[in-house]
């Protein structure tokens, strides 16, 4: 089958994918109550063309913090991409490269910041930190992500704990891998994925494993954490952003805000940009929509800071909603992975490719030259 849609890409990367790793990407947290309202939240927006306006070609560069993007697109930061393709995160950082996208990594990626840089050595490479509790221990990661030519730091602000994901509990997917015997059973059931990913690290790199911790502070990700030193810090605040806010000298984004409050606060600390999102509804499980929050977050930030918006996005109209909506760009995390996981760095770029054709047709339909023409044609 060669996948037309998002719904193609996710039905493949099940096949292909061990039920655990599915799972941890695809799923949303405690009830499903936040992911079910994403998907609801986008299509019960619509979007009025204007007649007769037409235009020989679509424009889709958009401008954020003083860098031209090819689309309003990237790609948001996912934990352990690289178990979805061998040097997943590479693969990522390349097919963004190549789409004029920046592509952000996890903190919590299996492959370290320095390797992407040298895999992908043109991208535009942003840093997702989840703050360790041992302050020191972080200084030194952001000096190592500095130096591999980093500028644009996201810090999350929404995870301050592990989220209540229980299938990840029985599903048995745990970092480093734990052999249960049901998580032993999900992976020989999926030869091509043991082969094609575990035993091509085993062979090269060793068994793979979060590319950032240190060695001795490695930690499950269902389980609580082994290690004080790089947990989730539950007691992460304003304080923490200003002190970051004067040790980045580049570009600093504040992910996971939904109110308008916090979007004031963030830009009056010295943010340059946040993004409105709920994580994919993988976090809290009774989070408003970003389509329900970002206009209002919009408006009371105006231009004094970039807004950015993630979380459902599967169609370029989603895309094209959020801009609608007030976001400069707009971010994708599942989006990215399941074209990882069908063709590896192939099947990312056939992802980019597809939602700025998608996006290429609705702009069409409704007689616009640019995506940032689209808020008028909004119906709220
Ligand atoms: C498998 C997976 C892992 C994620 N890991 C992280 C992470 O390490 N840090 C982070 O800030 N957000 C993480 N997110 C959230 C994404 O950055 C993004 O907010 C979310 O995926 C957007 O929703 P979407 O998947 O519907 O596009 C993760 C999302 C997924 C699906």
């Amino acid at each position: 089958m060669q996948p037309q849609n998002f719904y193609d890409f996710r039905a493949l990367a099940q096949r292909r994918l061990p039920k655990g790793l599915f799972e941890y990407i695809d799923r949303g947290t405690e009830n499903e109550v936040a992911l079910r309202a994403l998907r609801d939240s986008l299509d019960a927006i619509q979007i009025v063309p204007q007649a007769l306006t037409g235009h020989g070609a679509r424009d889709f560069t958009t401008n954020i913090m003083g860098k031209e993007l090819a689309l309003p697109l990237i790609v948001a930061p996912t934990a352990l991409a690289g178990l979805v393709s061998h040097n997943g995160e590479v693969k990522l950082g390349r097919a963004a490269m190549k789409a004029g996208i920046p592509v952000c990594v996890s903190t919590q990626s299996i492959t370290a910041v320095e390797d992407i840089r040298a895999g992908a050595s043109d991208a535009d490479i942003w840093f997702q930190l989840y703050m360790w509790r041992d302050r020191k221990l972080t200084r030194e990661l952001l000096d190592r992500v500095w130096a591999s030519g980093v500028t644009t730091l996201v810090l999350t602000a929404d995870t301050p704990v592990g989220p209540n994901r229980e299938y990840n509990t029985r599903n048995g997917f745990a970092m480093p891998m734990t052999p249960t015997f049901r998580a032993g059973l999900d992976i020989a059931l999926h030869p091509g994925w043991l082969f094609g990913v575990i035993l091509a690290y085993l062979r090269t790199t060793g068994m793979p494993t979060y590319g950032h911790y240190p060695k001795e502070h490695q930690v499950a990700i269902t389980g609580a954490p082994s290690s004080e030193a790089v947990a989730l810090e539950e007691r992460l605040n304003w304080d923490d952003f200003v002190a970051l806010r004067q040790q980045w000298r580049g570009e600093l984004v504040i992910k996971g805000l939904l109110s308008v409050a916090d979007a004031l606060l963030a830009q009056k600390l010295g943010a340059d940009a946040i993004v409105v999102s709920t994580h994919g509804g993988r976090n809290l499980d009774s989070a408003p929509t970003t389509a329900r929050v970002l206009p209002d977050i919009a408006d009371a930030v105006g231009e004094k800071l970039t807004v950015l918006a993630d979380s459902g996005v599967q169609r370029g109209s989603d895309v094209l909603k959020y801009v609608g909506l007030g976001a400069k760009a707009v971010m994708a995390g599942r989006l990215p992975l399941w074209g990882l996981a069908t063709g590896g760095e192939t099947g990312a770029d056939a992802i980019f490719a597809m939602i700025k054709r998608e996006m290429d047709v609705t702009m069409a339909m409704l007689g616009l030259e640019k995506p940032s023409e689209i808020a008028p044609h909004i119906i709220r």
